[in-house]
């Protein structure tokens, strides 16, 4: 069965800001999305208490079929900040089909790519704006940022690989990413 033909288009980035130019699907998570994602779950209800509930990360996903033979492609951007002593990070997910890969070009920022396989494979890749990140088939990935400015980056995938939160929810990442005194310490 083909596809149908599409329009091209194309849309702008701002590299400074690592937001879309044009109006794009834009999906928003809270301090309160990220429950049961962060060691110290007591610093997590005081930020969500004392601050209001702030943005935690956003993307900015530009509306395509979730069909085979597409790709989708968002903008994704964390705050800086840190629960307790570890760094703002995105969720972090599986790919509902597990052999596609994702590529990120960092565009502002600094942080880390952490990754690990269901058989108990970790790495990390670093982030700084003009690197890109290859998260191979078959690896969850979560985003860290481990900077003082918010860390952008832009992000490809086959349009049908959906997204799998749950079994990396229970599994977890083997490794946290911690500022302790300014320094960061992984553990
Ligand atoms: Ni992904």
């Amino acid at each position: 069965m083909g596809l149908l033909i599409m329009q091209p288009f194309s849309i702008g980035i701002d590299m400074i800001e690592g937001v879309t130019r044009e109006p794009a699907r834009h999906n928003v998570r809270r301090a309160s999305d990220m429950r049961g994602y962060y060691r110290d779950e007591d610093a997590l209800e005081r930020l969500i208490s004392e601050r209001n509930d702030p943005l935690h990360y956003e993307t900015f996903e530009a509306p395509l079929p979730e069909e085979s033979g597409h790709l989708l492609f968002c903008v994704s951007r964390i705050q800086p900040g840190a629960v307790g002593d570890e760094c703002f990070m995105t969720k972090g997910h599986y790919h509902a089909i597990a052999h596609t890969a994702e590529v990120h070009l960092c565009l502002t920022g600094r942080g880390c790519m952490m990754m690990k396989t269901s058989d108990g494979r970790c790495a990390s890749e670093m982030m700084t704006p003009g690197r890109v990140v290859y998260v191979p088939p078959y690896w969850a990935h979560r985003s860290i940022n481990t900077g003082r400015e918010p860390l952008s980056m832009f992000c490809v995938w086959p349009a049908d690989a959906g997204h799998n939160y749950g079994d990396i929810a229970r599994e977890g990442f083997p490794k946290r990413v911690l500022l302790r005194n300014g320094e960061l310490v992984v553990q």
